[in-house]
């Protein structure tokens, strides 16, 4: 295990900011893990876990001990005629998964190909996209309780996932560590959910009309990479704000000036598109400085130059979310983590 010192973090934050952390240490193993957390308490250092790196924002050096999870493997397990348990390790690269899924005939991740990170962090904010959360699919997952540090087993009940939530950014932020996820997915008779508009459109463009996991995963790659921006190319971290949640009747109040509005309800509340608020205030394509607002999704904030820090990119959607309060008096709420 080598800890390196004032270590730049460029390439290991899908933004591409240039931060350094005081101390780097990347682990492989669960030992390596508990070794590296004591070396940050005996020499009073604050730790950061880091997975892919695609969820956060480091709007300043990290003055601590950033520990790279590496752990890697995958095994299955096979429990029914139709069902199988796969476990990934948290180092794994979650697309890279499941492709690795798909490559098996596994079904139950295919609407939730090519979201960046790794595997070990899906949890921690259910990650989901195309009618499609890894709550559907996800059977528990194994963790270091860093007080203990004994290993423990989550759940979905205990993970309380939420849209973009679970306990680990709520009541269990800072207090486990994810090592591993265990997924039950279908070997045949595949739940195919197009119902997803964007799906439905990129088949028929493909003129298929029973599709397989495969297809479907195919399309989803289609619409993600036709508007969302490769993190590999220009520095970004997806959605950087949740879609917010308001009450009926600030629905309806909102929705008698601008009835054109898109909505989904839900229960009691009603979803509106982050999106589709932020571009009706005309941030969409804009640029400020270093940073701009995705010209084809507005809901995603691009490091345009390469050269934009933390800073200007927290600055930037200061300005967004002001905006969207003072037009609309809905209050956006980042889903980016901030360092
Ligand atoms: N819209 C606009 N302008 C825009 C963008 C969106 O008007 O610039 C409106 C449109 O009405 C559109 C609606 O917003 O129909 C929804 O847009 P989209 O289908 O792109 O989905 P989203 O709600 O903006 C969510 C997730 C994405 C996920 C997509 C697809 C959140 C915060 N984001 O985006 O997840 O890929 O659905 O399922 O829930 C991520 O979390 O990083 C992420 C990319």
């Amino acid at each position: 295990m080598k800890i390196h010192e004032n270590f730049s973090l460029k390439n290991h934050n899908t933004f591409g900011v240039a931060v350094s952390a005081k101390c780097f240490v990347e682990v492989s193993s669960v030992e390596e893990l508990i070794e590296a957390h004591q070396y940050a308490k005996t020499q009073s250092l604050q730790t950061l876990i880091l997975g892919g790196g695609s969820n956060i924002l480091f709007t300043k050096n990290f003055e601590g001990l950033v520990i790279q999870l590496n752990l890697k493997g995958i095994s299955e397990e096979v429990i029914s005629e139709n069902e199988v348990l796969v476990t990934a390790k948290s180092g794994e690269n979650w697309h890279e998964f499941v492709q690795f899924c798909l490559g098996e005939n596994y079904g139950g991740l295919e609407n939730l190909s090519l979201i960046p990170g790794n595997v070990g962090t899906s949890p921690m904010q259910n990650i989901g996209a195309y009618g499609t959360e890894i709550k559907d699919t996800f059977v528990s997952c194994q963790v270091l309780n860093l007080e203990t540090l004994e290993l423990e087993n989550f759940d979905a009940k205990k993970c309380n996932f939420g849209y973009r939530e679970s306990i680990f950014k709520r009541a269990g932020k800072g207090k486990y560590i994810i090592l591993e996820v265990t997924f039950k997915l279908t070997t045949k008779n595949h739940q195919i959910k197009t119902e997803y508009g964007a799906i439905s459109s990129e088949l028929k463009n493909l003129e298929i009309e029973n599709p397989t996991i495969q297809e479907v995963s195919k399309a989803v790659i289609t619409i993600r990479q036709s508007k969302l921006p490769d993190p590999k190319v220009i520095g970004n971290a997806g959605s950087f704000f949740k879609n917010p949640s308001i009450s009926r009747e600030q629905f309806l109040e909102v929705q008698e000036k601008y009835p054109e509005m898109p909505n989904y309800p839900n229960a009691d509340l009603v979803k509106i598109p982050a999106g589709w608020l932020i571009e009706q205030c005309g941030w969409k394509g804009k640029q400020i400085g270093n940073v701009a607002s995705h010209q084809l999704q507005a809901l995603v904030i691009i490091n345009a130059t390469g050269n934009a820090t933390g800073k200007e990119i927290f600055d930037f959607s200061t300005m967004i979310i002001e905006s969207v309060k003072e037009k609309f008096g809905i209050e956006l709420e980042r889903e980016v983590n901030i360092i």
